[in-house]
């Protein structure tokens, strides 16, 4: 399987959310391949705390593999490359984790031609048949990185393999009404897929959206007076009808993720020592599995 992550705007937690739900799967005996895509700011590395490789690799990763300057990408086991000695220590019955970073000099792609593409289905069909899931994180918008993705996946050899798309998104007004945006509007996902050969209504059923740090209003200790606690409440469902006008209601949903204070202060994979240690959320540790397990259930992807 082929997994997409994308987002209108930056700083959703698409990189996070994408990293921990690679890690749960792997928890779960599969192994994944983690694809750094995001060109203009590949920072995989420094999420799996990988120090060689925080801001992508100085030569040699996916940008310069699609430009065709290396045969082959460069990959990272994980396990043995981290600094984080808890991730080192994987339960034995996990999988795989390989990183393919981006390259430290890399930039967007403001043109895409038909060899970037090529080579990116190449890379994604082999991966494919190696990794049980592949998880690529895409730079944010209608950029490069999505044409490329949307081009590689309309071609023929791609177009029997499984692919979802995971949209990420804050639980605000602004942010789904830019979510809504990337999938349905002028140059968004479906316009482009269209464009590049896809079936729009195929396209739709493989879509997800994953809300990240999402508050609960109703929880103690979120709200300081009975005033802020009814009109979070109100927004709350404000939101709720604000989301499913404009089709992210909730059969269109994968999960969501609460708000996570470790995450508030670094950007890292919750492990659950993390948990153990009174450090990291429960919540937040059950919402990856959660999502780990939603993504790969056939169940989740039934025509809505
Ligand atoms: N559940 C959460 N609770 C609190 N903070 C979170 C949560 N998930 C992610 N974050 C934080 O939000 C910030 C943005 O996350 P992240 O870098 O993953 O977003 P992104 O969409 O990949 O951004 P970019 O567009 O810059 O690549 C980070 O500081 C991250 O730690
Ligand atoms: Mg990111």
């Amino acid at each position: 399987m082929i997994v997409f992550s994308t987002s209108d705007k930056g700083g959703t937690g698409r990189s996070v959310t994408s990293c921990n739900l690679a890690y749960r799967l792997c928890l779960t005996g599969k192994n994944v391949a983690y694809v750094d895509f995001d060109f203009g700011s590949p920072t995989a590395g420094a999420l799996f705390e990988i120090s060689a490789v925080e801001r992508g690799v100085p030569y040699g990763g996916m940008h310069s593999y699609l430009l065709g300057q290396i045969g082959s990408a460069t990959r990272f086991d994980v396990r043995s490359v981290t600094d984080r000695i808890a991730l080192r220590t994987f339960a034995s019955r996990s999988g795989k984790l390989v990183l393919f970073p981006g390259d430290e000099g890399g930039a967007e792609f403001l043109t895409v031609d038909d060899d970037v593409v090529r080579r990116c289905a190449e890379l994604l069909l082999a991966l494919e048949q190696e990794f049980r899931v592949v998880i690529v994180d895409l730079s944010a918008g209608r950029s490069g990185a999505l044409d490329i993705a949307l081009r590689a996946t309309a071609k023929e050899q791609l177009q029997r393999r499984t692919v979802r798309w995971l949209i990420f998104h804050r639980w605000t007004r602004q942010h789904i009404l830019a979510a809504s945006g990337l999938v349905h509007g002028p140059h968004g996902l479906l316009h482009t897929g269209k464009e590049c050969g896809h079936d729009e209504a195929a396209l739709l059923e493989s879509i997800r959206y994953v809300r990240t740090a999402v508050p609960a209003p109703g929880e103690q200790g979120i709200a300081e007076r009975p005033a802020q606690a009814t009109w979070l409440l109100e927004q709350d469902t404000a939101l709720k009808r604000l989301a499913s006008a404009n089709q992210l209601g909730a059969s269109t949903v994968l999960g969501k993720t609460p708000i996570e204070p470790v995450l508030q202060w670094r950007e890292q994979v919750i492990l659950d020592s993390d948990v153990n240690a009174h450090i990291a959320n429960e919540a937040t540790a059950t919402a990856y599995v959660e999502l780990a397990r939603r993504l790969v259930d056939a169940a989740t992807w039934e025509r809505f």
